[in-house]
C-alpha cells in the first residue's frame, strides 16, 4: 500500500487534504492525525471491520480498548448512557484537550472499540487538524497512538512513517504535538474518580475540579501477577526503544554522580551510552564519553513531557546500546514522564 503524507500549515488553505481524509474515514479506511498530545491512528469508531484494521496494522492486542474521539460535547450523549456530575465538571473545565474519560458505554459503541469493556474511553482533542478531521468525517474517530504496538508514541509525522509506512493509505501532517505525552485517561464510570494513566492534564489540575480522588497503583507500579487490571493498556510493555533504558533516582545532587559511575562502567565495556539529562544537570557532563541527550527543564516538567518519546526514537536512530535516564520529581506533568519512562525501562532503576 502507499501512503501519502499531506502536510497541513494552514487548515482552511490545506482544507482539501481534510476532506480527503474524512472521506477515508467515512469509508473505512485508517487515516493518521495529529492531535495535541501524540499522533493518532483513526477510524470510523462505528465500524467494526475498520476497528479490527487499527488493531491489526500496529500489532495490538485484542484486549486493549481504544479511545473514541469526538468534535462537541452534544456527541458525547450517544456513546455513553450515564454522564456522572464529575465527569461534568471535568468536560466544562478541561475539553478540548487532553483528557480523555472513561464512562459506561452505550450500546452504539461496537465491542471491539472497549475490548468487551462496559466501559468507553472518550476525548475531544484541541489540535484544530483534529478537531476538522472528525467534523469533516461525520463520526466518532477511535484512536490509539499512531506508532506500532510497544514502540514510543509519535509526536511528528516522521515517527508515524518510521513505524506504518506501507500499512496505512494516509498521514496527515500537522507538525509537532504539543504536549508530547498521551492524554490522561481517568475513570469516572465509579463512584470515586481514578486516574488509570497519568498525562496532560495533571493529578492537581483534577483535584482542583473535583477534590478526592485516586491514582491507580499501576501508575508507577510494575502489574502484579493476578491483578485486575481497570487500564488493559498498563500490562503491556510499553513506549520501549530498542536499547534498554536504566532510570537513576534519589537525591538530585547525586544523579549525575551515579549516571556517569554506571556509564563509565559500559563505555569501557565498548559500549555506546546515551543519557537522558536535563538543563539543570547538562554539564555535569561536559567531559564524558557520552550521548547526552536533554530532556527539558526539572522546574518546568510539561518541556521534558513534550521531548521524551522524540528522544526515545533518536536514541534507536543513534543505536545506541544502553540508555540512562534521570528520573524527575513526580508531581504535576512529572508523574505522566515518569510513568513512560518506567515503562521503557520495563521498571529497571537504581538509587544514587
Ligand atoms: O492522547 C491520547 O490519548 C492518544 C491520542 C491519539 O488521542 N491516544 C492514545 O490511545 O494514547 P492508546 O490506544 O495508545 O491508549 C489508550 C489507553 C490504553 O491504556 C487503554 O487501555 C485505555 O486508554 N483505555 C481505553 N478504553 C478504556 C476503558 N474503557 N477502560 C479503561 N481504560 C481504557
Ligand atoms: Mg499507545
Amino acid at each position: 500500500m502507499k501512503t501519502i503524507v499531506r502536510q497541513i500549515e494552514d487548515i482552511e488553505k490545506d482544507y482539501n487534504a481534510i476532506e480527503l481524509a474524512g472521506e477515508h474515514i467515512r469509508q473505512g479506511k485508517l487515516v493518521a492525525f495529529p492531535t495535541e498530545t501524540v499522533y493518532g491512528l483513526g477510524a470510523n469508531a462505528l465500524d467494526v471491520d475498520a476497528i479490527r484494521e487499527i488493531f491489526r496494522v500496529k500489532g495490538r492486542p485484542m484486549d486493549n480498548p481504544l479511545i473514541v474521539h469526538i468534535a462537541s460535547v452534544a456527541d458525547l450523549g450517544k456513546l455513553v448512557t450515564n454522564i456522572p456530575d464529575i465527569a461534568r465538571k471535568l468536560i466544562d473545565r478541561y475539553w478540548k484537550g487532553p483528557l480523555t474519560l472513561v464512562l459506561p458505554r452505550s450500546s452504539l459503541v461496537p465491542r471491539e472499540v472497549t475490548a468487551g469493556l462496559d466501559t468507553v474511553a472518550i476525548r475531544m482533542p484541541s489540535h484544530p487538524v483534529a478537531h476538522a478531521l472528525i467534523r469533516e468525517s461525520g463520526v466518532p474517530i477511535a484512536a490509539p497512538s499512531a506508532n506500532s504496538s510497544g514502540r514510543p508514541s509519535p509526536t511528528l509525522a516522521r515517527h508515524v512513517k518510521e513505524d506504518l509506512q506501507g500499512k496505512i493509505p494516509l498521514i496527515l501532517d500537522g507538525g509537532e504535538c504539543s504536549v508530547g505525552l498521551e492524554s490522561t485517561v481517568l475513570d469516572v464510570s465509579g463512584d470515586r474518580a481514578v486516574i488509570l494513566r497519568p498525562g496532560g492534564i495533571t493529578k492537581e489540575m483534577i483535584e482542583e475540579t473535583i477534590g478526592d480522588m485516586e491514582v491507580d497503583a499501576r501508575v508507577l507500579n510494575p502489574p502484579q501477577a493476578g491483578d485486575k487490571l481497570r487500564a488493559p493498556g498498563m500490562k503491556y510493555t510499553h513506549y520501549a526503544p530498542e536499547a534498554p533504558v536504566i532510570i537513576v533516582e534519589g537525591n538530585i545532587a547525586n544523579i549525575p554522580t551515579k549516571v556517569k559511575a554506571m556509564s563509565k562502567q559500559h563505555t569501557l565495556s565498548g559500549k555506546k551510552v546515551a543519557v537522558l539529562a536535563t538543563e539543570e544537570t547538562k554539564d555535569e557532563y561536559i567531559d564524558e564519553d557520552l550521548i547526552v541527550l536533554i530532556m527539558g527543564r526539572r522546574k518546568c516538567p510539561s518541556t521534558i513531557a513534550s521531548n521524551l518519546f522524540a528522544l526515545l526514537r533518536q536514541c534507536d536512530e543513534e543505536e545506541v546500546d544502553i540508555i540512562i535516564a534521570e528520573a524527575v520529581e513526580e508531581s504535576h506533568e512529572g508523574l505522566a514522564i515518569m510513568n513512560r519512562m518506567l515503562r521503557a525501562a520495563a521498571f529497571r532503576v537504581v538509587d544514587a
